[in-house]
């Protein structure tokens, strides 16, 4: 089927910007600690370049979301930011009402800086807030306060911010339930549109890998906090969306649910990764260099920076059901069809045999969901749609 701007995926844009005051120990996203000057204007100039080659992948298509992420944006001022967001417009074809997330650390807002980002075009905001707990964010090797938090949250509404995020974390050193279900009532508090609730995960090649804290609370503990945590958001008006993610009604962070329901992204900045459907319908992937200052020194034109991927039927089966499997509502087969270009019928023995376990359930003829023992041991349930030609 021939595909046009009203059949093909919505199209968002992610922009890398990678360096942070410190890395964090349990951290292990593409940032780097910035010692003391990094290149900010020479990548700034880069990301420019890149959004000009990402505007002819893009080929007119109208971007819908952007989401800066990181590292941490705020690390670059306003103007920097700014510069981005203009070339992004002028290169683009940016829908007016698009979504533009910036991703912030409360230790690195100046005062009055949040304004000038609001002014600069991001519309939305997330700040890594992690805990309200003062021994917490030490033994998380964070480099901002609690104070730093309401500083950054008001300043951010008076600022004209509405629709702001704050990113918390659970199952942190020496917590117990009782204490990451009182940090999550102070952040609901606050009143933020969205909260994204994640369980501290020990990640390969982290400080937290080769020295993990003691005092980790155990499974059943975790799942205690998650239980009690989950209850707490929604008697606050908080709608779960995705295993993680919990907004008010109509503040759901779209470029996210773009990612898990398998739509297209354009890829800017260090080790950005991008999914574009071409007219054929053929779905493509493709990474930028991962390093910073391999990225700033990439060629525009070289083969790293603008070769993409064409995906196999079986991991874009896989990679569908990995991403829309995050999300309580599940899909429906239209869904499926639209976004894979795949035939509903190749998932049907699978999906029984999830079903049959408890994982799944059958919502109505056309669609499925996750059920609670699904999402609880969501990576099992992913796990049954893997390539079949991976298994020997
Ligand atoms: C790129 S960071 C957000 C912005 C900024 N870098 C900061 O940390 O304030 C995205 C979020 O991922 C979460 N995160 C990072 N590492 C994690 C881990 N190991 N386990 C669970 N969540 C993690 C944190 O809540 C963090 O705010
Ligand atoms: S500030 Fe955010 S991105 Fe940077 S190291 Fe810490 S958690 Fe990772």
């Amino acid at each position: 089927m021939a595909m046009n701007e009203s059949n093909l995926p919505p199209l968002s844009l992610y922009v890398h910007l990678p360096w942070c005051v410190v890395k964090c120990p349990y951290c292990d996203f593409n940032s780097h600690k910035a010692g003391s000057s990094p290149p900010l204007g020479q990548y700034v100039a880069a990301i420019k370049a890149d959004i000009a080659i990402e505007s002819e992948r893009a080929a007119g298509r109208r971007v819908q979301t952007i989401f800066l992420g990181g590292g941490t944006p705020s690390f670059f001022d306003a103007s920097q930011i700014g510069e981005i967001l203009e070339a992004a417009h002028a290169d683009l074809n940016v829908a007016v009402d698009a979504e533009i997330t910036m991703e912030a650390n409360p230790g690195t807002l100046e005062c009055g800086e949040l304004a000038s980002y609001r002014s600069a075009g991001v519309n939305r905001l997330s700040l890594g807030a992690q805990s309200f707990d003062t021994d917490s964010l030490r033994a998380l090797g964070r480099i901002h306060g609690v104070d730093d938090i309401y500083a950054a949250v008001n300043e951010a509404q008076s600022a004209g911010f509405n629709s702001i995020n704050i990113d918390l974390m659970y199952g942190l050193p020496g917590q117990t339930a009782a204490m990451a279900l009182a940090d999550l009532g102070k952040a609901t508090e606050l009143e933020p549109q969205h909260i994204s609730h994640y369980q501290l995960t020990i990640e390969p090649n982290t400080v937290f890998y080769s020295r993990t804290p003691e005092d980790m609370p155990d499974d059943d503990t975790s799942f205690e906090m998650q239980e009690a945590c989950h209850h707490h958001l929604r008697d606050a008006g908080y709608g779960q969306y995705e295993i993680s993610a919990f907004a008010k009604p109509g503040y759901e962070c779209r470029h996210n649910l773009n990612y898990w329901t398998f739509g297209d992204y354009l890829a800017v900045g260090a080790g950005a990764h991008g999914k574009v459907t071409d007219e054929q319908g053929t779905i493509r992937r493709y990474e930028k260099p991962a390093h910073p200052l391999a990225f700033i020194k990439a060629p525009k034109n070289s083969p790293s920076n603008v070769e993409a991927r064409k995906l196999h039927d079986d991991d874009i089966l896989f990679e569908y059901m990995l991403n829309v499997l995050r999300l309580p509502q599940g899909f429906t087969r239209t869904m499926f069809e639209q976004r894979t270009g795949l035939e509903f019928e190749a998932l049907l023995e699978r999906l029984g045999e999830c079903r049959d376990k408890g994982l799944l359930r059958e919502a109505t003829d056309e669609s499925w969901q996750p059920t609670e023992l699904g999402l609880r041991f969501l990576n099992d349930l992913q796990a049954q749609f893997l390539p079949t030609r991976s298994v020997v």
